[in-house]
């Protein structure tokens, strides 16, 4: 059955016209995976959670950030990776193809537009970047090509570095990133749920040199680790790892892992805990007491069958979520959540904070994909860019989503809230500036938006009649700004605006003067 996985849509599916509408009949055994299949099909339509409505409505994020829908229409979309530019490579194995998109250009939160970077790969989903070339990990190799970050272009054939790697079964997709030591780490899952593997390859961390060559295996007993990161200053690997299935609701659980060199994990003996001795496993443990005790437990339990995928070690340094010293690091995770539990649980992105003690606490950082038992979103992965805007993609809706830390510095426009409200952490606070203030701003303002030459891309801040001539020549309407930028933002963009806006010249006073009457201009 492994074929029909890689079947489009267009070739399975029946489109009928009948006087109701267009239906799409697809025949109901396409899909090699146990649970229901109702959990499977929409991951080829539009789901509910690629629309900017439901989101604003059902998604909830945590307190200092914003979310945009960054782009839609995007099928089985996995693995993100940020080039140097900010924009956005993403795998599909759904299309069998490596995507573009580029970064938001117009500050309305959207990529500005995509491109197939990559077609007819087979099951690709690992992504990484590194030293002018883009690799990537098909099911069963792994391939790269010359790539220019900050055109989006590929500049050679593509070069297939690693072949005959280990495929079909449960755990077909790979993950590879490099790791701070220049080498390239390859994840690649169990075959099955449990069992004694054939190809020690399986369930188990590889390394390779950048040109390929097989350096050993670097960490066994992984069942799935489908994500891992480094932290960011001293270069610790950890890994996520979904436990086995059919032991029951809720247990064993998902896995964090301190991934170190030649240890192994425990699977398919042994179903590790946290602060706990590892429990053998009913099929495969008994009588393994040695390696069972052998086994590294993981650092900290996701509850069962939550199905953690993608992890990042939060890079930028105006993250709220590091506001509290405390702590040492932060990784987000995507849940992709559970197919086979009673209540269905997972479903969202958690952030997890390391404090000094090693301890790890967890919290939503977004969710509201799961209500009521009915799904409209799954999180599979996780990017980080170098403006601090975190990507997410949901290969259940067919969307990846952004979200912008609040007030930070040196995001520059693009910052969309759809969040809006009054806890929206962006939107100008007119209670913050004074009544003088205002006066003055309205008075000067005009005159320092002319003479500074905005006028030029902007036209003048003006009506929604005005505003869509403007862009409609190309330039940039300042219409709603203050519905989206505060006061600091402003003030911060003035400051260090992304090309071509140039940096603006007046003293600080004339730059609050002229920020604020922007703001009060747009509310
Ligand atoms: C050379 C053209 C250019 C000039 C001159 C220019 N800007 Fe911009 N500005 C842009 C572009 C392009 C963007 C959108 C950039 C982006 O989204 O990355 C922008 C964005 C902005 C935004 C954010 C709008 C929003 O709602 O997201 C503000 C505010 C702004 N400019 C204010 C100014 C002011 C004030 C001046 C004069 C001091 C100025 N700009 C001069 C090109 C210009």
């Amino acid at each position: 059955m492994k074929w029909i996985r890689r079947v489009g849509l267009g070739m399975l599916a029946l489109a009928v016209i009948t006087g109701t509408g267009l239906w799409i009949i697809l025949p109901p055994v396409s899909y090699p995976v146990m649970g229901s299949l109702a959990n499977f099909f929409p991951a080829y339509f539009d789901a509910p959670s690629a629309d900017s409505d439901v989101i604003n409505e059902r998604l909830k994020l945590a307190d200092g950030y914003h979310l945009s829908l960054f782009a839609r229409d995007v099928p089985g979309a996995r693995v993100l990776r940020n080039t140097r530019a900010g924009d956005l490579l993403v795998s599909s194995s759904a299309l069998n193809q490596v995507l573009w998109l580029q970064r938001d250009l117009s500050g309305d939160g959207h990529s500005a537009q995509r491109k197939v970077l990559l077609d007819n790969l087979d099951g690709p989903n690992g992504l990484d970047i590194f030293e002018g070339y883009l690799y990537v990990a098909e099911e069963s190799r792994i391939g790269r090509v010359a790539f220019d970050e900050d055109l989006g272009e590929i500049q050679s054939e593509y070069e297939v570095l690693v072949d005959g790697l280990p495929s079909g079964g449960n755990h077909w997709r790979k993950t590879i990133r490099f790791g701070p030591d220049g080498l390239l780490y390859l994840s690649i899952g169990s075959s099955c749920n449990v069992c004694l593997e054939v190809d020690e390859r399986r369930a188990a961390m590889l390394r390779f040199s950048p040109a390929g060559e097989f350096l050993g295996i670097f960490a066994s007993g992984l069942r799935n680790s489908a994500g891992f990161d480094w932290t960011p200053d001293d270069g610790v690997l950890f890994a996520t790892d979904n436990g086995r299935d059919l032991l029951g609701d809720d247990f064993p659980p998902c896995e964090l892992n301190e991934i170190v060199e030649g240890a192994f994990y425990g699977w398919p003996f042994a179903n590790g805990m946290a602060n706990a001795n590892p429990i053998a496993d009913p099929d495969f443990g008994v009588g393994r007491e040695t390696v069972i005790a052998s086994s590294q437990v993981p650092v900290f339990d996701f509850p069962a069958h939550n199905a953690p995928l993608g992890m990042v070690f939060l890079k930028g340094k105006n993250h709220p979520l590091k506001l509290d010293m405390s702590n040492t690091n932060v990784a987000l995770v995507a849940l992709h959540g559970s197919w086979n539990r009673s209540r269905k649980d997972g479903y969202k992105v958690v952030s997890l904070s390391f404090n000094t003690k090693g301890e790890v606490e967890m919290q939503d950082f977004l969710s509201g994909f799961l209500r009521d038992g009915e799904v409209i979103g799954r999180p599979a992965e996780l990017s980080e860019s170098n403006d601090q805007f975190v990507y997410i993609s949901d290969d259940y809706a067919n969307a990846v989503y952004r979200v912008a830390p609040g007030e930070s510095t040196g995001l520059g426009p693009g910052l969309v809230d759809l969040s809006s409200g009054e806890n929206s952490p962006a939107g100008y606070a007119r209670s913050k500036v004074s009544e003088e203030q205002r006066q003055q701003a309205w008075l000067q303002g005009p005159a320092l938006f002319q003479s500074s030459g905005c006028v030029a891309c902007h036209g003048f801040v003006t009506d929604e009649i005005v505003s869509k001539a403007i862009a409609s020549e190309g330039r940039v309407p300042l219409l709603d700004t203050a519905r989206r930028m505060n006061l600091d933002t402003v003030i911060k963009l003035l400051e260090r605006p992304k090309p071509p806006m140039p940096p603006f010249q007046g003293s600080p006073e004339e730059s609050r003067l002229l920020s604020i009457y922007l703001l009060e201009k747009t509310l």
